[in-house]
């Protein structure tokens, strides 16, 4: 069983909202008009940078596979800033081991699952900031969000908490602006912010900028409203903000390339080897007759997915990618180069979610969403998902149907995300592929892709083929079928 979860459904907010407009009325800071008209709309948005400023900018991703305990954690990777990415992963580390221990031994689906997604808030060469959300997907549908901020300051080459943006000695002034912004906000129950804040400093987890350079602290989903997300309240940073936190408030107001390491030059794109089968029909193999093996890459892509494409390139061998949008839209170079090189691109959704706990409309904007991004970096939409975690039921297979996709799994598995160790990840691979085999493997992992020269050279020593997954079925999937081998 899992405790510690928040349930989603709280009771008493309907009464403790009417005590606080009460108050809020006869403090004189009632969010309403003079004939009671409904409360004025909040206005302030939080500032966010396109990641696209910030040069060789990617994505570290930490996923744990194992049923019971799935997580996927990603994290931004600016070059010359690797502490800043280890800081961050640090301070999840508590959490993640929490949420492992609550997690394990659960074993009735859908699986407890534990995500991080990331924002940049800040981008700049003198400060840099990234906004963290953690969702924890419990039994019974229950839910818990937290949301927090990172800062990293290349002078000093030091991770800085959110705290570190606003002045100690005016300590009293901010708690006085918080409070006010608190209190005309319809949305937030006073109750709530009460117990949220009760004059602690600690409790700011998450400080950034609106967009008219307001500080902006933010509360996780449900700490001081009933929205069902993250609620942010802005506030007048004059005569607030240290000189580090003026400098975050420049780096998100006008951001630009923070500039820490040289980036290499982007290896120039392959031309196109003219193909009228990217990946998708047979590729002139009939794998009725030839022994096939179909290798496959998930959760990219990462900058480091092109030493996997060099291994694959000088050895003629071709592969299916099941990528996540998200880094899609960080990486469409190497999305390119995947198809110029005659590999196959499948969907692995948007935000990486178990799929079997969404319903069918959020099935299908993950599935949408992420065949958009494909089809914007190479030209093409996927005919192929892997659901994340190998999770699917009758409506995840319906709705990619309707979206004209077959669900690939797999029967090979190296467990390449626990075990780090290229030897050890070449030698299963090795050991359990048959003819018709698909293997899964992580692209995200330098340990895998290590492991891909001797696995490719032993594969093809053995006599298979390799092929794509398209091909390894000759081109006949069935939308909405399940796949697993040959
Ligand atoms: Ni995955």
């Amino acid at each position: 069983m899992v405790v510690g979860f928040v349930d989603r459904a709280t009771r008493g907010v309907l009464a403790a909202a009417l005590v606080w407009m009460v108050a809020a009325t006869l403090t004189g800071c009632s969010p309403t008009g003079a004939g009671g008209t409904d409360p004025s709309p909040v206005t302030a948005e939080l500032a966010l940078v396109d990641p696209d400023i910030v040069v060789g900018l990617t994505s570290a991703v930490e996923e744990n596979l194992e049923p019971g305990r799935f997580t996927y954690l990603t994290f931004p990777v600016v070059p010359g800033a690797d502490g800043w990415t280890d800081a961050m992963r640090d301070a999840l580390a508590p959490q993640v081991e929490r949420f492992g221990e609550l997690a394990a031994g659960t074993d009735e689906p859908p699986l407890p699952e534990l995500q991080v997604a990331w924002d940049l808030v800040g981008a700049s060469p003198e400060a840099i900031g990234a906004r963290l959300v953690t969702s924890v997907l419990g039994e019974d549908d229950t839910f818990e969000g937290k949301v927090e901020t990172s800062w990293w300051d290349p002078a000093t080459g030091t991770a800085r908490s959110p705290l570190d943006l606003i002045d100690r000695s005016a300590e009293v002034e901010f708690f006085s602006r918080l409070r006010a912004a608190a209190e005309a906000d319809p949305r937030v129950i006073p109750e709530r912010y009460t117990n949220q804040i009760s004059g602690e400093w600690e409790a700011f987890r998450s400080v950034a900028f609106t967009t008219d350079g307001e500080l902006w602290i933010e509360f996780a989903r449900d700490n001081i409203a009933d929205t069902g997300e993250p609620v942010g309240l802005a506030v007048d940073p004059a005569g607030l903000l240290t000189p580090f936190g003026e400098a975050a408030q420049r780096a998100a107001l006008d951001p630009s390339d923070p500039d820490l390491e040289p980036v290499p030059e982007p290896t120039p794109e392959p031309t196109p080897t003219p193909t009228t089968d990217p990946g998708g029909g047979t590729g002139g193999v009939d794998c009725a007759v030839a022994k096939c093996a179909a290798l496959t890459f998930d959760d990219g892509p990462v900058s480091g997915t092109n030493d996997l494409l060099d291994v694959l390139a000088a050895r003629g061998a071709p592969a299916t990618f099941f990528v996540v949008g998200s880094n899609v839209e960080n990486h469409p170079e190497i999305m390119r180069r995947m198809v110029a090189e005659g590999h196959a691109v499948g969907n692995h959704t948007k935000d990486h979610p178990q799929l079997t706990r969404l319903d069918a409309g959020a099935i299908r904007r993950e599935l949408t969403e992420t065949d958009d991004a494909i089809e914007v970096a190479t030209g093409q939409r996927p005919t192929i998902l892997r659901p994340p975690y190998g999770a699917y039921n009758e409506t995840v297979s319906r709705v990619a149907g309707e979206l004209g996709m077959s669900l690939v799994l797999w029967n090979v598995d190296p467990e390449d995300w626990k075990d780090r160790d290229s030897a050890v990840v070449a030698r299963r691979v090795l050991a359990q592929t048959r003819n018709g085999s698909i293997v899964l493997s992580h692209d995200i992992h330098p340990s895998t892709r290590e492991a891909y020269a001797a696995i490719v050279d032993g594969l093809l020593a053995e006599g298979f083929t390799l092929v794509t997954v398209p091909q390894l079925f000759g081109g006949q999937l069935q939308p909405g079928r399940v796949y697993s081998a040959r």
